[in-house]
This record gives C-alpha cells, structure tokens and sequence, in this order.
C-alpha cells in the first residue's frame, strides 16, 4: 500500500497515526510512584486513544509498545511491561471487537515470553474479521532491526532467484518492512518531551508530519489527540513540490516519489 502516491496538500484526517508512547516512568516518579505505576496507567491512555482515533476516522493507529532498546532496562521492569501487556490484551479483547477494531503487530516478536505473545496472538485471531480501525502494536521493534532483516530476506530471494536484484526499487524495499500492509504513517506524536525518534518506522516516517508534546503519556487525553489532528490537518504537506503545485492540484496524484 505504500506504493500509492502521496496524497499531497491538506487532509483533516490522518489516514495513519503513529504515536512513540512516552514519559510513564517519569509520570511516576513524579508522584513518588513506581515506574511500573506509569506503565499501569499508561495502558489506560492506550484505551483512550484507540476510543478516539477510531472516532476520528483514522484507519491505522502504531503504537510504540516496546522498542529492541528497551530489552535492556531493569530485568523488574522488562518483566512487569510484558506482564501487562498479556493482560490488558486479554482485558480489552471483547471491547476491541465490540468496537470493530483489528489487532496486529509489527516486531521481533518472538523475544517476546510466550504468555504474552500466545494472547496478542489470540487477540489477533479474535479481531482478524474486524474491519474498522487496525491497531497496530510495535514490540520488541526497531527500525534497524526491520530494516536489516528486511536486507537480509531480500538477499535470500535474491540468491534463491527470486528476486531480482535490478528490479529492487522503493515500493520493493517496503513490501519487505513489517508495515507492508500499512500505508506510511501521517502523522506521528511523541509524548513525554524529548525531541528524538528513538529507531521507530526510520523508513516510513520519511514524509510524515511531526508532533511533539511534553505531556507525558499517562496524561494524554483525547483532547490532547484531537488537538495534534487539528494541528496535522492545518499543516501544507509538500513532499518536494513547490506550495502553488500542491494548491494548484496539477499533479497532486502524479507525485510519485
Ligand atoms: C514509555 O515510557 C514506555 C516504554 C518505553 C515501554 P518510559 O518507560 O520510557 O518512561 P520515561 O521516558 O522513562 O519517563
Ligand atoms: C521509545 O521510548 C520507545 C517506546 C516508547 C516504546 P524510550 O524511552 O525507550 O526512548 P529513549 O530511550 O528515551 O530514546
Ligand atoms: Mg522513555
């Protein structure tokens, strides 16, 4: 789906959000609470945004879940995130499917305990028919984990003839990336303050508009995404085009990059 043009000029609706889910640990501490505290209600906010972005019309929601860093923190803390995980999914399960919205995930998910992994993918199974908004989890997720294991799949096709090495182009190398179902996100938020993409969708994010906010994530209410929409809709997406192409609509569907 990447592979269609870029739709250029001004679109209310983000067609894709990604949101790097961040700042629960300092939410936390910020009160005297555990880190784990923030993770605890910043499952709460993952709710809320999924409630408003489906209301929204947004079709794809990617959330940043866990990251490759992230395997590196605390063994306590590692263990605790996983843990919720399995049972927000099996908690939530029934409303996703009352509200129409799909499951999937995107990540070297097989690191991943298996309790927690055989509930996502019991999630999925049980959302597969839902047609409404898709959201998509990042776990155990890098860009440069994707990308390089996107490299070396094409390799192998490549040596297995079948892949052609001179007929790789763009559209190739993102049929090969986790989100190869997805169209590129629109928009992408970062929550928590820090002014950094932290090896999140490096390919897809090329032309994305970017937002950040110093809200932490266990903060962030539905006004708060409303308001980022807003901001996306009023912003002039260009993608290398002069402002009086993309206003003048001449080639807004031939600009194919
Ligand atoms: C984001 O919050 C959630 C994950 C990375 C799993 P953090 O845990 O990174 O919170 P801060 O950035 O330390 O506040
Ligand atoms: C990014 O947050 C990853 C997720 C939100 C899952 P981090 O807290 O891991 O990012 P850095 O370390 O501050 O860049
Ligand atoms: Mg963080």
């Amino acid at each position: 789906m990447n592979s269609q043009p870029h739709e250029t000029g001004k679109r209310s609706v983000p067609a894709h959000v990604a949101i790097i889910m961040d700042g629960n640990g300092r939410w936390a501490q910020a009160r005297g609470l555990d880190r784990s505290e923030g993770h605890v209600e910043g499952v709460n906010t993952v709710r809320r945004i999924t409630e408003i972005a489906s209301e929204l019309g947004v079709r794809y929601l990617t959330l940043y879940a866990f990251s490759t860093e992230n395997w590196n923190r605390p063994q306590q803390e590692v263990a605790t995130l996983m843990h919720l995980i399995g049972i927000a999914i099996e908690r939530e399960t029934p409303d996703l499917i009352k509200n129409n919205v799909r499951l999937t995930m995107i990540g070297d998910v097989e690191r991943m305990p298996a309790e927690a992994l055989e509930r996502l993918r019991g999630c999925m199974a049980r959302t597969a028919h839902c047609t409404g908004l898709t959201l998509n989890l990042a776990l155990s997720y890098s860009s440069r984990w994707e990308l390089t294991d996107a490299a070396r799949r094409m390799a192998a096709d490549a040596a297995a003839g079948k892949l052609n090495p001179d007929e790789v182009d763009e559209q190739t190398v993102s049929r090969y990336l986790t989100t190869a179902s997805m169209p590129d996100p629109d928009l992408l938020i970062r929550t928590g303050g820090d002014v950094r993409v932290s090896n999140f969708l490096l390919w897809q994010i090329a032309y994305s508009e970017l937002y950040f906010t110093q809200t932490y994530w266990p903060d962030f209410s539905k006004d708060d995404f409303r308001k980022a929409v807003m901001q996306f809709g009023s912003r002039e997406r260009r993608f290398g085009l002069t402002g009086e192409q993309v206003r003048g609509g001449e080639i807004s569907d031939s600009a194919d990059r």
